[in-house]
């Protein structure tokens, strides 16, 4: 129960890997505020929390809403009184070939993928900055690491991330925070299942055979679960990482080795 007493915020922890996030926090002790946009997913993620005997507080949040990152911590210290964490993990995905990518499409990934990360940090900062202790962990992807010829946007905001996470460790470390990010694979999540898709769609195979091309590229064999990814994030925000920041840590079977 290392993180008994703390309390985390966990956006878009309405399934996936912010789901499986959300639930390895309250494993090992926290009270968590899943961060939302569908009320309904927010819920279910709740009341799995309170099933492993932590408290709960969904919050209905769309993270490019600035108003909506102010009510999130503000019903996050009415509620808890404090926030020790903040995992950044709402992101969106969408593929295209550079020469048919849209204003619209470059803007809806920056805006949630990491123009959102960067004022939801810095919303839930004062709140950290006055107990002197905090612990980010973000989503970027090893998209933040390398290029793809069909989703650049979507690389570039994930690059953003590492930056951003670079920068505000400096910024905050001696304020006791400890910023870092996290860089999947290929995670077996809806994400994923919209990947295949739309990927498939520009390369002329068919989903499954497009999953099975990057499963057998995988150093390690297989696909990515959420609990990969979940266990990593929980370490980097526990205290067992209290030497870490400004990281950003591959969690990907070996896909990407440098960088
Ligand atoms: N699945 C992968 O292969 C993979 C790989 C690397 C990185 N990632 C990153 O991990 C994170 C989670 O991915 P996932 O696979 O679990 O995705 P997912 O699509 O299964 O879940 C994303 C969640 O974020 C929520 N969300 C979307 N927009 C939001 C908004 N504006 N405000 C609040 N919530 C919002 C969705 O409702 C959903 O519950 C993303 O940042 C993604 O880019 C995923």
């Amino acid at each position: 129960m290392e993180l008994q007493e703390q309390v985390a915020i966990v956006t878009g922890a309405g399934r996936g890997i912010g789901r499986a996030t959300a639930l390895e926090l309250a494993r090992m002790g926290a009270d968590v505020v899943v961060a939302e946009l569908e009320g309904a997913n927010a819920e279910l993620t709740a009341d799995q929390v309170r099933a492993v005997g932590r408290r709960a507080l969904a919050v209905v949040t769309d993270v490019t809403s600035r108003k909506d990152l102010a009510a999130m911590v503000e019903q996050a210290l009415a509620a808890f009184g404090r926030i020790d964490i903040l995992v950044n993990n709402a992101g969106i995905y969408r593929a295209a070939v550079p020469l048919e990518i849209t204003e619209e499409h470059w803007d809806a990934i920056m805006n949630i993928n990491a123009k959102a990360v960067f004022f939801a940090t810095q919303a839930v900062l004062p709140a950290m900055i006055a107990r002197k202790r905090g612990a980010i962990v973000s989503l970027a992807s090893m998209a933040g690491k390398v290029g793809s010829a069909n989703n650049l946007p979507y690389n570039a905001s994930k690059a953003a991330v590492i930056s951003m996470t670079k920068s505000l460790a400096l910024a905050h470390a001696a304020d006791g925070i400890r910023v870092n990010c996290v860089c999947p694979g290929f995670v077996e999540t809806d994400m994923w299942t919209a990947v295949s898709r739309e990927l498939s769609a520009i390369t002329g195979r068919s989903p499954e055979q497009f999953t099975a091309q990057r499963r057998a590229q995988v150093p390690l064999g297989r696909m990515e679960r959420v609990e990969d990814v979940a266990n990593v994030i929980a370490f980097l925000a526990s205290p067992r990482a209290d030497y870490m920041t400004g990281q950003a840590i591959s969690i990907d079977g070996g896909l990407v080795m440098h960088g």
